[in-house]
C-alpha cells in the first residue's frame, strides 16, 4: 500500500501530538508542517523530520502531492478559511474544533467536502476516550435501556482557560462544553435537540471578560434532558488539568463515569499535589500514549488509507455548533431558545461571543 502524504498546519500543543502520531504511523510517508512560531518550527523539525517545514500554510495547500491536511492552528477564526482552502484544493481535512465561527461557514465547508467526496472531520477527541466509548456502547446495545437523562460536568485549569481566552471572546460552551455536547448528541442519535437554556456564572475570570462556568440544558425531541456544565477557572493541579464527571441514566440502568483524574496523585516538594495524565487530548508517557488524541489521529489516517467513514460526521459537528450558539444566545437573552436556530438571530459577531 502506498503511504499517505500528510500536511499539518499549526504544530503547537495539539498539532504537535498529531505530527508525532503521524510520523510514528506506518500509514504515513512524507510529512509536511506549517508553523509560524520559528522556535516551535525548529523544535518540530528535530522531532518529526518533516519533508517540508514552512511558515507559509498556503504552501501545503498548494502542494498537489499532499492528500490530507490536519488543521491545528489558532486563533479559531482561521479554522474555516484554512479548511475551505484545503478542501477546495482536494485535500481530506481533520479540523480542530470549533469548525467555524458562523453556521454559514460550516455549511460551506460541508458542501465543498461532500461535492468533492473528501473525508472531512472535526477534532472531537473525547469520543476516543475508552470510558466514553463504553457509554456509547452501553446505550447502543441496550444495556441501559432507553436514555432518560445525561449530566456532564467538566472543569479545566485556569491557566488553560486563560490561554484560550486570549484568542477571542469565546464562551465555555463554545470551547469546552462543545466536546460534551458533541458526545451527548452522538450517543443519543437519532434524537434531535429541540430546546436549549443556558446560564453563565461570573467569578475569577470576570476581568478577562469571560464567565467562569456555563451550564447548558438541552431538551431532545423525545424528552431526554441533557445537562452540561463547563468551566475554566480551576486553580492549577497539573498543566492543562481537566476533570470530568458523567452520568447517563436509562430506564434499565445507569452509567456513572469518573474521569476526574484523581486516581494518580503525584506529591513533590517543589510542586505540591498534582494529578498527572489529566489533560483533555492526553499525552505521551515515554513509549505509550495516555488519552484520546493519538487514537483519534490514527483513526483519521486509517479512514483515508482504507476508505472508511470518519467517526465525527461534520453534519453532527454543525448541529453541536448550533446547540452551543443557542446556549450563548439563551444566556445573553436570559430566555429559552428553540431549535433549529433562526439564522437571522445569529450575526457572525454574536456567534460564540459573550457579554458580561
Ligand atoms: N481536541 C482537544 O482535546 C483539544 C485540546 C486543546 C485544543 N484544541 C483545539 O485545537 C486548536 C489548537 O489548540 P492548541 O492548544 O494546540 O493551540 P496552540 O496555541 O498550542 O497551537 C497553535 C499553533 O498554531 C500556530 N499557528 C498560528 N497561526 C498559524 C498559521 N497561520 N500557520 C501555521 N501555524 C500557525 C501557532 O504558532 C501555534 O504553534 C484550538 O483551536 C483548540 O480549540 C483541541
Amino acid at each position: 500500500m502506498e503511504q499517505l502524504n500528510i500536511g499539518i498546519i499549526g504544530t503547537g500543543w495539539c498539532g504537535g501530538i498529531r505530527a508525532v502520531t503521524s510520523v510514528n504511523s506506518a500509514l504515513v510517508g512524507p510529512l509536511h508542517i506549517a508553523e509560524i512560531d520559528p522556535d516551535r518550527l525548529e523544535e518540530m523539525k528535530t522531532l518529526v523530520e518533516p519533508v517540508t517545514a514552512t511558515t507559509d500554510w498556503e504552501q501545503l495547500v498548494a502542494d498537489p502531492d499532499i492528500q490530507a491536511i490536519m488543521i491545528s492552528a489558532t486563533p479559531e477564526s482561521i479554522h474555516a478559511p484554512m479548511a475551505k482552502a484545503a478542501l477546495s484544493a482536494g485535500k481530506h481535512v481533520l479540523l480542530e474544533k470549533p469548525m467555524a465561527i458562523s453556521l454559514a461557514e460550516a455549511d460551506e465547508l460541508i458542501e465543498i467536502a461532500e461535492s468533492k467526496d473528501l473525508k472531512f472531520t472535526i477534532g472531537y477527541s473525547q469520543r476516543f476516550n475508552s470510558k466514553q466509548a463504553l457509554v456509547k456502547r452501553s446505550l447502543g446495545d441496550g444495556t441501559l435501556g432507553d436514555p432518560v437523562s445525561v449530566l456532564i460536568s467538566r472543569h479545566i485549569a485556569r491557566s488553560l482557560g486563560a490561554k484560550i481566552g486570549t484568542r477571542g471572546k469565546f464562551s465555555p460552551a463554545v470551547m469546552e462544553s462543545t466536546h460534551d455536547i458533541d458526545f451527548s448528541l452522538w450517543c443519543l442519535e437519532p434524537r434531535r435537540p429541540v430546546r436549549v437554556y443556558s446560564q453563565m456564572a461570573w467569578g475569577a475570570r470576570k476581568e478577562d471578560g469571560v464567565a467562569d462556568v456555563q451550564y447548558v440544558t438541552i431538551t431532545m425531541d423525545d424528552g431526554v434532558v441533557v445537562n452540561i456544565g463547563g468551566g475554566w477557572s480551576l486553580p492549577p493541579g497539573y498543566p492543562n488539568f481537566s476533570t470530568t464527571w458523567i452520568e447517563f441514566i436509562g430506564t434499565d440502568g445507569a452509567l456513572l463515569l469518573d474521569a476526574s483524574h484523581k486516581d494518580i496523585v503525584m506529591n513533590t516538594m517543589s510542586n505540591g499535589i498534582q494529578f498527572p495524565i489529566s489533560t483533555m487530548p492526553g499525552e505521551f508517557v515515554d513509549h505509550v500514549y495516555a488519552g484520546p488524541m493519538e487514537r483519534e489521529t490514527q483513526h483519521f489516517l486509517e479512514a483515508i488509507a482504507y476508505d472508511r467513514p470518519v467517526m465525527v460526521d461534520p453534519r453532527l459537528a454543525r448541529l453541536t455548533m448550533e446547540v452551543y450558539l443557542a446556549a450563548d444566545l439563551s444566556a445573553e437573552r436570559n430566555q429559552v431558545v428553540e431549535l433549529p436556530l433562526d439564522r437571522s438571530a445569529l450575526s457572525p459577531d454574536l456567534a460564540g461571543s459573550v457579554t458580561s
